[in-house]
Parts: C-alpha cells; structure tokens; sequence
C-alpha cells in the first residue's frame, strides 16, 4: 500500500517533470504522480468541487505531484464559460503557492450543459481528444461525479453511450469517481451499482469516503499491524469493550434540505463509521494490497451481527438536538433550521451497541455514537481493557482508577493515548489513572495531507486501497437496514438532547445497562 510504504518521487511511469516544480521539490510522502490523463470534474461549479476537489488538486499542484502531461475540464449546468471557471479556480490557490496552479488553471477548459443533452458529452470528448494532442494526456481519463447522487447513473451512462468508459486512443484507463452517499438503502444501493456496472467495470470505479483518507483513519493499520505489541491484546481475552465516537459540533449548517432525507444512521453511520470499524477489528490482512485490506474489511462487516428490527429498537437510541449553547454561543435546534420540517422526526444523533459474531471478537460490545451539535468536534476509538482479575488495592486505594482504555483519537487533535493506573506519590498505596500520549502533531511537524488529496492522488495513480468496495457497501447497508426500518415505524422514540451536550440521556442509559460509561473526549 502506498501509503504505508515510501515511493520514490521519480519512481516508474510517472517520472516527467511536474507543472512549475523541479524534482527536490516534492513532498517526499506525497511523491508518486499520476501517469498523464486528463481529469474531468462533473459538477464543477457545485459546493463539493469548489470547498474539497478543487482545492486538493490547487494542493497537489503545488507540491508538485502532478505532472506535464495532465490537464482537467469542469463539466455542470451553471452558465459559465473557460474563462469564468478559469477565474473561480484561480482564487482557490494555496497559501505560498509558487504559480504552478495558475499554470496549470491557464488549461482548464469548461462544458456548460445539461447530463442529458449528447451535446454535453461530444463537446466533453472534443475537448479530451484535444488535451491528448495538446498536453500528451495519452488517452487517459479520471471522470469525478461531484453531482447530486441522483445523476451518478445519468452521467455514467451517457459516458459509455459516448464511447468514454474507455481509454482514448493509445490510452490505458477510464476511472469512474464516486462520492457518498451510495444509496439510501440496500435496495437504492444495488439500483445505483446496477447503472454503473452498465457503464463501467467494477474496477474502475473508485467509491470515495472520505475518512479513509484521514491520516489517523490509515494509522489504524499501522499501529494494529506494523507493531507486535497490541495485536495480542487485540481481542475477546483483554478486550472488555470497544467505543467509537464520531461526535460534531457543528448543526447542519445549509445543508437542511439534504439532512431531512439523510440522517444520521445513513449520513455517517453507513459509511465512516462502519470505515472506522472495519479497520479497527478486522483480521491482518494477508498482503496490503487493494482486495488484501478489502477483503478483510468486509470479511469483518459480514460478521457484525445484524439485528432484527425488535432487537434494533432496544439497542439503538436515536435522538435530536434542540436549541442550546455551544462554545458559549447559543444555537438553534434542529427543527429551527432553514428546510427542517418543524415537526421533523430525523435523527441528528444515533447511539448503538453492536456484536461482532466470530472468534476473536464474540461477546465483546461494540458502542457506537454519533451526533451533531455535540459539546466538541471529535471522532475516535477506544478500546476499554478488562480489568485486572484481582486488585489487591481495592476500595478507596484504587477509587480513581478507570480501566486501561488505549484511545485512538481520529480528529482533532489527532494521536493515541494509553491510560492506566499509576501510584499517586505520597505514603498510602493510591492508584490513580494517568495517560502516556502519542501526538501526530508534535512526532510529525509540518501537517498531514487532507483527506481529499490524499483520495485524488491515489484515484490518478490507480490505488484502490483507500476507496470502497460495492460489497462492502451492500454489507454495510445490510447491517443498518433493521435500523432504518424501525426508525421508519418511529422507534424507539426520538430523544430530544440539547445542544451542547453529549447526547440523549437514553444514550447513557444503553452503555450503563452493560455496567460501562462513555468516554467523554
Ligand atoms: C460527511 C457528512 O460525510 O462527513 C457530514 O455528510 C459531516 O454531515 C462530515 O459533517 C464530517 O466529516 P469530517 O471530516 O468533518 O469529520
């Protein structure tokens, strides 16, 4: 896996010079570049290619990790024009950018059409034949559906009615881009495949979440396997249970209207969360290739027990935040917000407890939480220890002590902390828990790659490592499914939690009838 392994900048196919920057001056960890092709950005003047894709690329660009030959044109409805769209990109260039992106932009090229319309597409394979001729992009193609997931099948298959689910002449692949959410439902989800497996082959197709490209996410994989430390600690024998918070502080900001039909269970539970899982309990992988993790990672989704909707009801709790104070700043409930429906029943918060139905993890709890408007930004995993099986100090000379809890803290303040008992100074025998702190911040100055440059450089090079597998998404769906039919039926109950806090008190409930508490970040 690349990521894992250190490439050399010049390494392979990839060895001409970059846009504007000389060899040194790639980021060593970011040193392998695509082949040539071009990248076409469907919905090119939406939210998501201006806020993530755009500024990736302006990113990679910079670094250098994009090369001569590669050129990109933005596809949407909205009536813009090269120079306009030109105009756009130019104003994403990152801080102490050295001109290499406005070099690069000078190329873009902008369709201005509707999906539907052919003359979309043979304008759009104009221009492609074009950049092979004028920039040597050889026939190479990533397309990158940034629409609205109503239009991912549209597209695709207008690009194989036009002939560009495969290379142009002389190339030697076609790349199809997918953004979550994929499907609302197991039965949206297979529709969905369905019309891209018409248009393209399985393994073109690049499914992005976006957690996967978080460093910490990845760094799962390292700590787990690069280690022999925690591996033969990692199971049923020393595991007491297992958490995982993906908590927000930030509501649904503009995104009402989308949210009303999400929710949490499918907004994040689905997909980063079920991510997050997979990688933290899965077995070792026999190699780190793409199926090597994918197939462990789903091997593991298939032994998550999945509920029947009455056993959804009981372990499941869903709530939403009414109106509170957030970093001393009051802010609105859910149903306040812009395209809430003021008696809408979605779920901005879902709590669960889940099995894990094979050897290494039987009987060992998993608890799941997620929410909006949470007391802070936060997403990580815990594993709670069991405790020792005798404690010689026990009663008040040992009150303070939690069970060892190795904490994997995903974002911010990304790193991993061990928390365990130590001896309070002074003459009585008091333990008292302390944490030893790993900081990816202060081991590794200088940042992390976002999560989207990440993700776009290994969709250009080919590395399908980090992006998901449609039967992970099936199984993934599989496992909500019970859930999502209870919430249909209105059960359990919404839990009304306030703003600013950690959630439904029946949250805490679900965790403390299993004799455990929640581990506040
Ligand atoms: C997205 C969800 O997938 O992830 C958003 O649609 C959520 O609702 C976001 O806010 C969280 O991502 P991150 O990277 O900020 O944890």
């Amino acid at each position: 896996m690349p990521g894992l392994a250190r490439i050399a900048p010049d390494s392979g196919a990839s060895a001409s010079a970059a846009v504007g920057a000389t060899v040194h001056d790639i980021d060593p960890d970011l040193g392998r570049r695509p082949d040539p092709l071009a990248l076409v950005i469907f919905g090119a003047s939406g939210d998501l290619a201006h806020r993530k894709i755009l500024p990736a690329l302006a990113q990679l660009a910079t670094r250098g990790s994009l090369g001569e030959e590669f050129a990109v044109v933005g596809v949407a409805r909205s009536d813009w024009d090269d120079e306009g769209f030109r105009d756009v990109c130019r104003t994403l260039a990152p801080d102490g950018s050295d001109g290499a992106w406005d070099r690069l932009v000078d190329r873009f090229r902008y369709v201005a059409g509707d999906y539907s319309d052919d003359t979309t597409f043979t304008r759009l394979a104009e221009i492609l034949d074009g950049f092979d001729t004028a920039y040597g992009t050889a026939g190479n193609r990533v397309y990158y559906l940034a629409t609205i997931p109503a239009l991912f099948g549209t597209v695709a298959g207008a690009l194989a009615k036009h002939g560009c689910n495969r290379p142009g002449s002389g190339g030697r692949f076609a790349r199809l881009v997918v953004e979550k959410p994929f499907g609302s439902d197991l039965a949206s989800a297979k529709t969905l495949d369905a019309s891209l497996h018409d248009a393209f082959r399985e393994d073109q197709i690049f499914r992005i979440d976006h957690y996967m490209g978080k460093e910490t996410v990845q760094n799962v994989l390292a700590l787990r396997f690069a280690n022999s430390i925690f591996e033969p600690i990692w199971n049923r024998r020393y595991v007491d249970h297992v958490q995982v918070t993906v908590a927000e502080s930030l509501g649904v900001e503009h995104r009402g209207g989308f949210y009303e039909t999400a929710g949490a269970l499918r907004d994040i539970v689905q997909n980063h969360v079920m991510q997050v899982l997979s990688l933290t309990l899965m077995e070792p992988p026999s190699s780190m290739d793409a199926d090597g993790i994918r197939d462990e990672k789903v091997k593991l989704l298939r032994s998550v027990l999945v509920p029947d909707t009455d056993e959804a009801v009981n372990n499941v709790v869903r709530g939403q935040y009414e109106r509170g104070t957030i970093h001393g700043e009051d802010v609105p409930g859910y149903r306040e917000e812009d395209g809430v429906a003021p008696s809408s029943q979605t779920e901005t918060y879902v709590a669960m407890h889940l099995l894990v139905d094979n050897w290494r993890w039987a009987g060992v709890p998993i608890y799941v939480r997620t929410g909006k408007r949470l007391a802070a930004r936060a997403t990580e995993v815990s594993m709670v220890f069991q405790r020792p099986p005798h404690l010689p100090f026990a009663g008040k000379l040992a009150r303070d002590l939690r069970p060892d809890t190795l904490t994997l803290r995903i974002q911010p303040d990304e790193g991993i902390s061990l928390s365990f008992g130590a001896k309070v100074p002074g003459p009585a025998f008091r333990v008292r828990t302390v944490a030893m702190d790993f900081s990816y911040a202060e081991a590794f100055p200088g940042g992390t790659a976002d999560a989207y440059e990440r993700l776009l450089l290994d969709a250009m090079t080919g590395d399908a490592t980090l992006f998901i597998r449609s039967d992970e998404v099936d199984q993934a769906w599989e496992i909500v499914a019970p859930i999502q039919e209870a919430f249909q039926e209105g059960e359990p109950p919404l839990a009304h939690y306030r703003a600013g806090g950690w959630g439904p008190v029946e949250a805490d409930r679900l965790i403390e009838g299993g004799g455990r508490q929640w581990r506040n970040p």
